[in-house]
């Protein structure tokens, strides 16, 4: 059984001992300052036996961060404490990349170190509360970017994807999933500009396409990975134009010959195989929810060529051996997912016999 996913293959210049992959999940469990700690190194040490580990959304900037405790990849402190992830990771026999996600709207002042605004291609609200430190708070109407900011903030990508690097990363994955910033733009309900980032398709992606050529420059195209999610209404976002959008996007992503596409799938399969189509090389596929047997046959049929694992890698650290072995699995705890210590993070059990 799951034969296919038990085959090498190589992502970018990475080889892989098989194709299971950790999706990314915020766990909100650095310090207030952004940076990693030994707990946060210990739990992903524990899951180095996932084909690649997808960390957490690690914020590019200071204005990037929407939740609290979540990490930060642009000072030299959180540079120091992912070196204390990486090394742990890689001395367990694993390999790592680090997902930038910059929230955008999906944010509140008082989970970010300056207090601002949020920013966002436009000023439109989101619906919904977020969590801060006095509770849950309508997330106000965020600031629309300057044109300039705009290219300052794909310089912030940059940047950031260089000091990931520098910590020891094998590599990023840009997150332009799930109604964060760079959906953001892509989306037109939350992307009225009116300058060359908003309005027509080809400025709806434009912003994402300069994210991914900046860092492909910065650390390589082999090195770097996309996130996005074609249809997801998460974080309050409406598309209209999936069936036009996302082909648009990925030609224009293909020159650039980047190291893989993540998509996290949300539904539309004949979508899913127009993308699998267009994009020359890896595809890793997050079919949510479903059970891993039906992800398997995935790369067993050829839809793609890894698939990511969110809710079990995080409450199996070995879920990758007792597939092998066909063990019971682990149950994901979500009253433990966001924020806490140790109990429902380190502290969920191999399995013995
Ligand atoms: C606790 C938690 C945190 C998550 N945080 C992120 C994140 O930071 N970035 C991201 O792209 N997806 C995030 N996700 C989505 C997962 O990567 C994945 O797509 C989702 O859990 C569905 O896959 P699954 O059914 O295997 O869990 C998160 C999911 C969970 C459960």
């Amino acid at each position: 059984m799951l034969n296919a996913l038990w085959t090498p293959t190589t992502v970018g210049g990475i080889p892989l001992p098989h194709r299971l992959v950790m999706a990314p999940m915020t766990r909100d469990r650095s310090t207030p300052e952004g940076v990693p700690t030994e707990l946060n190194a210990e739990y992903y040490a524990q899951r180095a036996s996932h084909a690649l580990i997808i960390t957490e959304g690690t914020q590019p900037s200071a204005d990037g961060q929407g939740y609290l405790l979540t990490p930060g990849i642009h000072n030299d402190e959180q540079i120091a404490g992912w070196r204390k992830v990486t090394d742990a990771v890689h001395a367990a026999g694993g390999r790592i990349v680090i997902q930038l996600m910059h929230t955008g709207r999906i944010s509140h002042p008082d989970n970010t170190p300056h207090g601002r605004r949020p920013v966002a291609p436009s000023a439109i609200r989101p619906q919904g509360a977020m969590f801060t430190a006095s509770g849950p708070q309508e997330m106000p109407t965020p600031r629309a970017l300057s044109t300039q900011e705009v290219a300052a903030t794909v310089d912030d990508f940059r940047r950031a994807a260089a000091a990931a690097i520098a910590a020891g990363a094998d590599g990023v994955e840009i997150h332009a999933a799930n109604g964060y910033l760079v959906h953001q733009f892509l989306s037109a309900n939350t992307n009225q500009r009116t300058d060359r980032y908003g309005g027509s398709l080809d400025n709806r992606i434009r912003f994402a396409v300069e994210v991914a050529a900046a860092v492909a420059d910065e650390i390589g195209a082999d090195r770097t990975g996309l996130r996005i999610s074609p249809g997801n209404p998460y974080n309050d976002i409406a598309e209209s134009d999936t069936a036009e959008l996302y082909p648009a996007l990925l030609r224009a992503l293909s020159p650039l010959g980047l190291a893989y596409l993540h998509i996290f799938h949300a539904g539309d399969e004949d979508l899913l195989g127009t993308l699998r189509a267009l994009w020359p090389t890896t595809l890793i596929l997050n079919r949510a929810g479903t059970d891993i047997a039906a992800r398997a046959k995935d790369v067993d049929h050829g839809t793609a060529d890894l698939v990511s694992v969110g809710a079990l890698a995080l409450a199996n650290p070995d879920l990758v051996e007792r597939l092998r072995s066909d063990a019971p699995l682990n149950t994901p705890d979500p009253a433990t997912f966001y924020g806490g210590g140790v109990a429902g993070y380190t502290d969920y059990p191999t399995y013995t016999v």
